[in-house]
């Protein structure tokens, strides 16, 4: 069980993940298309979060956030962070399990988010959860009955083709390895001394799995010219290298096809009314 894994690297999460200089500045490009949709008096749904960075961030903007996760132990740390942050008034948590998730035709399940009526102003799925997930309908199904008509779906999945992840593996001669995101029943990836089951599916997929109510508006690569972040140490001693790559990060995170070629998407649709 994926939670149980999560549940165990709750705690150094922050020290292992979120601190590193690659995972801030991935996020903080995260956070500018986050300011672009949503502000103060929104109300939004994040799923997956972890140990609430994006909920917070959000919270400390005046947005009401419902952060939910599979993994109590992350929620634990979002409600701690939350406390010392002074924005727990803002920030509600609960179990949320992407891979069976309420159904929304049924009002006799546990959990508050398959009610009906459009609440949330829009939802947000950061740094991989979704690939967590195989079978992605039934939450498509759910997100569809609780976001409002225009209301924003951000999606952040690990990518299908990541270029650098590709390029690195054929010059070790890992071609296994290289092509590992490309098979149709996924892989072990490692989470601490554990690994879960990932699948990377393609942004046509997606985009088939959550129409007919979401429109995909527009692709975002992250890490286009940056590494995945277990190969951060090959860039983290050149610090020149880096900013370098940083800035063609910048300049092509937008530009088709490069934007495809990264190693996450932020791939944000549109509640169609
Ligand atoms: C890589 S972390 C990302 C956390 C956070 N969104 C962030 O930006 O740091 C993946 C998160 O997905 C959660 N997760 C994994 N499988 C899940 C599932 N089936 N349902 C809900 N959450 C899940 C994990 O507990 C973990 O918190």
């Amino acid at each position: 069980m994926s939670d149980a894994v999560f549940d165990r690297v709750a705690l150094d999460y922050d020290r292992e993940f979120t601190a590193t200089p690659l995972a801030r500045m991935l996020r903080a490009q995260v956070w500018a298309r986050l300011a672009a949709h949503f502000g103060s008096g929104d109300h939004v749904l994040e799923l997956n979060c972890g140990t609430g960075e994006d909920a917070i961030w959000l919270a400390q903007r005046g947005v009401r956030v419902m952060a939910t996760d599979a993994s109590t132990a992350m929620l634990n740390v979002t409600e701690r962070k939350s406390r010392e942050c002074s924005v727990s008034e803002l920030i509600e948590t609960s179990v949320l399990d992407l891979a069976s998730p309420p159904d929304p035709l049924s009002r006799n399940q546990k959990g508050d988010f398959g009610r009906g009526g459009g609440r949330y102003d829009g939802a947000l799925s950061n740094f991989g959860g979704l690939n967590c997930v195989h079978e992605l309908h039934p939450l498509a199904a759910l997100l569809a009955d609780t976001i409002k008509p225009h209301g924003q779906l951000i999606l952040v999945p690990m990518n299908r083709w990541c270029a650098w992840e590709i390029v690195w593996h054929l010059l070790h001669l890992q071609s296994r390895t290289a092509f590992r995101r490309l098979r149709r029943d996924g892989v072990e990836a490692n989470v601490g001394r554990d690994t879960v089951h990932v699948w990377y599916p393609s942004i046509k997929t997606l985009r088939q799995v959550f129409a007919p109510h979401f429109q995909l508006r527009r692709v975002i690569g992250l890490g286009v010219c940056l590494p995945p972040s277990y190969l951060e140490p090959v860039i983290a001693k050149r610090p020149k290298l880096f900013r370098w790559l940083k800035r063609m990060d910048d300049a092509l995170c937008g530009v088709f096809p490069f934007n495809r070629l990264a190693d996450h998407l932020v791939l944000e649709f549109e509640r169609v009314a």
